[in-house]
């Protein structure tokens, strides 16, 4: 089953295929309106199933819009609104909704909820953000590298600094894949998955760790950050004391590569992780990458039912 889980199980072929697709459908629909079916409706009367486990706008509104540009429709909701918030188990649900959706999306607190979703689904199971991973959003980024600067990804550098969370994880695995150097620098006792780490190193991956932000982007071509308190993380004072030298302000910029781009999944935390100048300085890609989960998603969609 064609599962689109993390990018660590992805081929570099089909990551690619998937990269070259969304940059021809994007192309090929500039200019229409949002609602408008793409040539050959090729998803007619398909019906994507969306779960949320926690809040979203970007995942939500994009697979939504995405299922109807392929002229598929969804059904969307909360898992507190299902019977798994009541305790049905996620293997039950997974035969249930089989029967009745042509592919699934979920975003889950836990990591091991998706995989036993997909484990018990016949049908192509999604990745909307899990506490590990988000290869969806990985995938916009890398969709809005190569848009931006007409290169492909492989051989460029990236640099991601601040909390190492389910981003970071997925550019790691992703870095490994595509083979575009990451460096990642978090403060000490923040740093990203040590699995995903051993996984992409061990496949040659060339990731530098480091806990020191200037170290990190100095020369890059590319700079990400995130919240670094993601949801379902505590709140708390001491992270974010930790976290304050890994803002991306127009002095980290500045030690990037020159006209480096700037990247966040978003929601921003503007005036911790990053600036308002660097938000919405020249430098800044961030409402493409946003609109990118659209377009990307729709070629995973197509994927994982076999039209790629
Ligand atoms: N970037 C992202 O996944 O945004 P949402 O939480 O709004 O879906
Ligand atoms: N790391 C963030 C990403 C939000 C899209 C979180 O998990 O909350």
């Amino acid at each position: 089953m064609p599962h689109f889980l993390d990018l660590a199980t992805a081929t570099p072929a089909g990551l690619r295929a998937i990269l070259d697709d969304a940059h021809a459908r994007k192309k090929a629909r500039q200019g229409w309106p949002k609602g408008r079916i793409d040539a050959g409706a090729p998803l007619d009367g398909h019906v994507l199933g969306m779960i949320f486990e926690k809040p979203s706008t970007r995942t939500r509104f994009s697979f939504d819009m995405g299922a109807r540009q392929l002229g598929a429709t969804t059904i969307v909701s909360t898992a507190g609104e299902m019977q798994l918030g009541r305790g049905e188990t996620i293997s039950d649900t997974a035969r249930v909704l089989s029967r009745m959706v042509d592919a699934l999306m979920l975003r889950t607190n836990r990591h091991e909820k998706l995989e036993q979703l997909a484990e018990h689904a016949t049908v192509p199971v999604i990745n909307g953000l899990t506490d590990l991973t988000h290869p969806c959003q990985v995938m916009a980024d890398i969709m809005t590298f190569e848009e931006r600067t007409g290169r492909p990804v492989t051989g460029s550098t990236w640099a991601y600094v601040g909390d190492g969370n389910n981003m970071t994880n997925s550019l790691i695995e992703a870095s490994s894949l595509l083979k575009f150097d990451l460096r990642v620098g978090v403060p000490r006792g923040l740093e990203p998955d040590s699995g995903v780490m051993a996984t992409a190193c061990a496949r040659g991956g060339c990731i530098d760790l480091v806990h020191n932000a200037k170290a990190a982007v100095d020369g890059a071509d590319v700079v990400v950050t995130d919240t670094w308190v993601s949801m379902g993380q505590a709140d708390s004072k001491d992270k974010l004391t930790v976290c304050a030298p890994f803002q991306v302000n127009d002095a980290l910029m500045a030690a990037a590569a020159p006209g480096a781009l700037f990247l966040h999944c978003l929601p921003a935390h503007r005036g911790d992780e990053v600036t308002d100048a660097v938000m919405d300085g020249p430098q800044s890609a961030v409402w493409d990458e946003a609109e990118n989960r659209l377009h990307v998603q729709k070629s995973i969609l197509l994927w994982c039912l076999g039209r790629l």
